[in-house]
């Protein structure tokens, strides 16, 4: 069975960890003894593209990205280029188009890892973020300059768009996950005292599909409230369903308070598979570290595992995760986790475990 990989690396530290990445599903063809292959197609598209070209996705590009069966993507986002038009240019502008509108962000702890949460024999995290990814505050609905009265009076305006049915499906979808999770329970998260008509919405389409599912344990919460009790309950969270902002932001809390944001995986997803699904770590270029070798390749190659999933390789996703816990239970980690493994070794490791299993 061949699976076709579009991948694009982007900037900073994406093209190391998509390497990484790409490492670890070269191993899984080899050890598969020719029952999987992985044709993967590089493309090229980044901030110094866009500065060269005037574009970060040429003519065509969509089609050819549709071509394949999953979308590998690393990051964007680099000083000469403003962060809104590279992140429009290039991630916004394949996941509005292939209407990728459902993004699953896992959060767990790491055996061997240190975080903020864990005290000694402390439950275990495992949560889903369940982020609506194609309307909500993201929707790019607004505009600058309304009040045409200049510099000094400029108003601007930034709009939220929620529809009914894009409410309905990624909640759905949040029910339908945790009914395949252990602990059967969606948290719904918005800020609907202050935002009084998509927030409202969103809650009663909530109440009216949780109805559709009695086995599943259900709760609202405000957003600001949900953010204090990531860090206080976290015990108490399995799927976590919310808006496009709302998740972006509750996601990278969720990741930092597992270790790192180097660990955290994210998918793309078009449920309905009418486009290539896209796999990215939650994390971002990393202006910072990057060149350096030294980034956590982790939450590229769990990213890496999703597809696995996608691709219908259940065993195979999961040994990646076992290998990746592995390694960082005998103590091997990364810069960012508190080690000294840089990008390549802590790969090699992964590699090496997954050859071991
Ligand atoms: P960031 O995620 O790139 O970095 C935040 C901090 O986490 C930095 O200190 C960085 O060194 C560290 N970090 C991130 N990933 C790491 C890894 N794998 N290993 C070790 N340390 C890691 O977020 P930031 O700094 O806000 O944004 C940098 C650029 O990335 C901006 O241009 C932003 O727009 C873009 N960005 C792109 C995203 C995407 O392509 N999906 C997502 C988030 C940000
Ligand atoms: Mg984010």
């Amino acid at each position: 069975q061949t699976f076709s990989i579009a991948s694009i690396p982007g900037d900073g530290i994406g093209g190391e960890v998509v390497t990484a990445g790409l490492r670890v599903l070269d191993t899984v063809a080899k050890l598969s003894d020719g029952g999987i292959a992985f044709d993967v197609t590089e493309y090229p598209w980044s901030s110094s593209y866009y500065l060269e070209n005037g574009t970060y996705i040429p003519d065509g590009g969509l089609e050819e990205l549709q071509k394949h069966d999953a979308i590998y993507f690393g990051a964007v986002g680099s000083a000469e280029v403003p962060d809104h038009t590279s992140l429009w240019g290039l991630r916004l502008a394949i996941t509005q188009p292939f209407d990728q509108w459902a993004n699953i962000r896992p959060v767990t702890f790491l055996p061997g890892v240190e975080s903020p949460l864990r005290k000694a024999d402390e439950a275990d995290l495992d949560w889903i973020v369940v982020r609506e990814n194609s309307e909500g505050e993201y929707a790019g609905m607004g505009g600058r300059n309304l009040s045409g009265r200049g510099p000094g009076n400029e108003v601007a305006l930034q709009t939220s768009l929620h529809t009914e049915k894009g409410t309905e499906r990624i909640i759905r979808f949040a029910f339908d996950l945790a009914r395949t999770r252990p602990v059967k329970k969606v948290s719904s998260v918005t800020k609907s005292n202050a935002q009084q008509y998509g927030m409202v919405l969103w809650d009663e389409v909530f109440a009216r599909v949780a109805a559709d599912y009695p086995d599943v344990e259900t709760e609202s919460v405000l957003v600001d409230a949900m953010s204090a009790k990531f860090v206080l309950h976290p015990e108490q969270l399995s799927v976590v369903v919310a808006s496009n902002l709302h998740a972006d932001i509750l996601s990278d809390l969720g990741s930092a308070l597992a270790g790192s944001l180097g660990i955290a995986a994210s998918a793309n997803l078009n449920p309905e598979k009418r486009f290539p699904s896209m796999f990215e770590p939650v994390h971002g270029s990393a202006p910072d570290i990057a060149g350096q070798g030294v980034s956590n390749p982790i939450g590229a190659i769990s990213s890496a595992a999703l597809m696995l999933d996608d691709f219908g390789l259940h065993g195979e996703a999961d040994e990646v995760r076992r290998a990746i816990e592995d390694v960082t239970a005998a103590g091997i980690l990364p810069r960012d986790l508190g080690g000294d493994a840089n990008t390549i070794e802590m790969t090699e490791a992964i590699v090496a475990q997954l050859e071991a299993i």
